[in-house]
């Protein structure tokens, strides 16, 4: 067999257990065999850039290149739906249906997805094209986002698909996936996703679809649109897509009266709880395609579909009190104190209340009825007062202007909703959850330090900072209570194994306002160590990929103050990683300083994030786009023809790779 013949047969091998590990959830091969497989895909496809497949199962791992979104008309509009709460208007609908076509008709009942829609374009069998909703008109084309999407196929199976046909559906954020991002955004000090549906729109729109690639989004396909669909029932189509490998649900049936409809409903009412994604509805659509047409359409909805929206559940109860709590980067969220009540299957006391505009909105008094509801998100919120239950309540709710833990003054960054505690160094809950985050397991990981001992060893005096720690003497220890002489070495061992935590995770550790682990990375690789990072300017910082001036500002804020500084040098004094290791780091030069190169085309000798690496080692900065600005283009096979004109009109020189690693090499 040629490598040409092993390339399409290993493709078409691993387009097909990946549909049967996404889609079907029946894998036959090993995670790790399956890696073997795409290994060997990934290197034969290096050595054969003539092989290039913009539908390859390689693609699928995302790449780091900036991209602007390129905006797309859509060929049918994207419109959106007549949506009720009430069983009632699903009757008058039903009805209408029944006067208007005068003959049987089935409908097709389905679940509504809470994610954002997204219409994919196929030509002979291959994704060519996936865009947002947009404003139904035109959308962003974020197709190089979508192909990171599992349960999409890149190329379809089967038989029988039209040859150009659109296919739409709804990108969603499995529960668990969304839980534990926003665990990792609570970590990195960075604002919450409130909902799986916010958190997929905005991974969509993410430029870097490396990082989309992670976080596991799903899509469930729910409208075919085309010229020579394979049958005239919508249910069929969708039947047929799951053939040719699309995701659809397979909870969507098919009803023809409206007690089968009611069922369904009620069916799904509970049911949707055990599911491992959103939904927040039922989409009703009459299920002949000859049917809908002669239904057609108002100017914003079909005629022909409905969706029903479930209730978000909601209770009314007493708001007892609000409290005040203090984050380790001083963020002070407001917290309602409710007169306990049943929601949703849990016992709702608490519920957050985000902000002081939002207080200021609802109007709150304490001893007010407020409603309470648990919709797509998981923290309970309050959406309004019964002003009719209004009688002799306490005081109007008022944003504290002072902290409740060490009564510092507060303060409010404009453009922010938030309200800070400035005092980083002296207020408790500050100290230890900063003291928390830095011990924690993705940043140093001394996971014998628990809540509990940090709060002992900061009553006590013993730690007031991150660097406190490294001073440690066993023998302290022997005056906290309920600690052995076991825990007390484990403690100085994890300790003493910190010290070799790589820079990244130290820079992570420090807790540093919207520097997460990713970022902490970027920015470790970007610089090399602490110094560099400590001076660099704005303009040095937002020049990494991914970095954009919010999180550029607080770098730079953090390390304005002296006090950052003072605590940087006691932990690089305690022994601590403030450098990359040299083996990683490699030889750094100049020698592309001041450069800014664009990478485009398929590579034979290495990788296209190797080249990325490799340009900034030698201090160049690897930019997405081609302007007059630009140094060269490091060009590889079938580079994009857009770039490629571009750079002609400009007059942007090309170097080719092999040109490139000479420059390289003779300095
Ligand atoms: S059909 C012309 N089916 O709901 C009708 N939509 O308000 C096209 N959605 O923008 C839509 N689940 O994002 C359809 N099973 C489903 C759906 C669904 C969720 C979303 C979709 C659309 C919105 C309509």
């Amino acid at each position: 067999m040629t490598p040409q013949e092993r390339i399409l047969q290993l493709r078409k091998e691993l387009h097909e257990h990946n549909h049967r590990y996404y889609v079907l959830n029946s894998p036959v091969i090993s995670d790790y065999e399956f890696d073997v497989l795409l290994k060997e895909l990934q290197s034969l496809e290096e050595e054969h850039p003539e092989m290039y497949d913009a539908t390859s199962p390689t693609q699928r791992v995302g790449s780091d290149i900036t991209k602007e979104f390129k905006q797309v008309v859509h060929k049918y509009p994207m419109l959106s739906l007549g949506n009720t709460y009430s069983k009632e208007e699903v009757r008058e609908f039903y009805e209408r249906v029944r006067k208007n076509l005068n003959e049987d008709f089935e409908i097709c009942c389905e679940l509504k997805f809470d994610g954002t829609s997204i219409s994919l374009v196929y030509e002979d069998g291959r994704l060519v094209r996936a865009v947002t909703r947009g404003d139904g008109e035109k959308g962003d084309d974020v197709t190089a986002n979508v192909k990171t999407i599992r349960t999409i196929p890149l190329v379809l199976a089967g038989e029988g698909w039209p040859k150009e046909f659109e296919i739409r559906g709804e990108v969603l954020m499995p529960w668990k996936v969304f839980d534990r991002l926003n665990e990792e955004r609570a970590a990195a000090g960075e604002p919450l996703f409130a909902n799986p549906r916010n958190a997929a729109s905005g991974t969509l729109k993410l430029q870097d679809s490396s990082v989309v690639s992670k976080r596991s989004l799903d899509a469930y396909l729910y409208f075919m649109l085309g010229e020579q669909l394979p049958a005239d029932g919508h249910y069929e189509n969708l039947m047929a897509a799951a053939k040719w490998g699309f995701k659809v649900s397979e909870l969507a049936c098919k009803c023809s009266t409206i007690d089968e409809v009611f069922a369904f409903i009620d069916r799904m009412d509970s049911e949707r709880k055990n599911l491992p994604y959103a939904t927040d509805g039922i989409v009703l659509k009459v299920n002949s395609l000859r049917q809908q047409k002669n239904l057609g359409y108002t100017a914003k909805s079909p005629r022909w579909a409905i969706a029903y929206k479930f209730q978000a559940e909601r209770a009314a109860t007493r708001l007892n009190s609000v409290t005040y709590q203090v984050g380790r980067t001083g963020v002070v969220t407001p917290v309602a104190n409710l007169e306990p009540v049943q929601l949703s299957g849990t016992i709702v006391k608490r519920a957050s209340l985000h902000n002081a505009d939002i207080i200021e909105k609802l109007g709150l008094c304490i001893g007010d009825t407020v409603f309470v509801e648990k919709g797509g998100e998981i923290i309970p919120k309050i959406t309004g007062v019964d002003l009719d239950a209004r009688f002799m309540v306490g005081d109007k709710v008022r944003f504290i202007d002072k902290c409740p833990e060490c009564g510092a003054a507060l303060v409010r960054i404009e453009g922010e909703a938030a309200h800070y505690c400035p005092n980083e160094t002296g207020c408790p809950p500050q100290i230890k959850g900063k003291i928390e985050h830095f011990v924690s397991r993705d940043a140093m990981n001394i996971d014998t330090l628990g809540p509990e001992t940090i709060e002992l060893l900061f009553n006590y005096g013993l730690i007031s900072d991150v660097a406190d720690m490294y001073s440690i003497q066993p023998e302290d220890f022997m005056f906290l209570p309920r600690m052995g002489a076991k825990s007390a070495d484990n403690i100085v061992a994890a300790l003493k194994a910190s010290l070799n935590v790589p820079f990244e995770r130290v820079l992570f550790a420090l807790g540093i306002r919207f520097v997460g682990a990713t970022v902490a990375k970027r920015l470790a690789r970007a610089f090399g160590n602490i110094n560099a990072l400590m001076d660099a300017s704005m303009e040095q910082l937002v020049a990494v990929d991914e970095i954009g001036e919010r999180i550029a500002a607080s770098v730079i804020s953090y390390f304005a103050k002296p006090s950052n500084r003072k605590l940087v040098e006691r932990l690089i004094a305690a022994g601590l990683k403030f450098e990359v290791a040299q083996e990683e780091q490699g030889e750094r030069t100049d020698l592309l300083s001041g450069m800014s190169i664009v990478i485009s085309g398929v590579f034979a000798h290495h990788s296209r994030d190797e080249y990325k690496a490799m340009i900034e080692k030698n201090g160049g900065k690897n930019v997405g786009s081609v302007s007059k600005s630009t140094s060269f283009i490091l060009a590889g096979e079938n580079m994009g023809p857009s770039k490629l004109e571009k750079a002609q009109k400009l007059g942007v020189r090309l170097v080719g790779e092999e040109e490139f690693l000479a420059m390289l090499q003779q300095g």
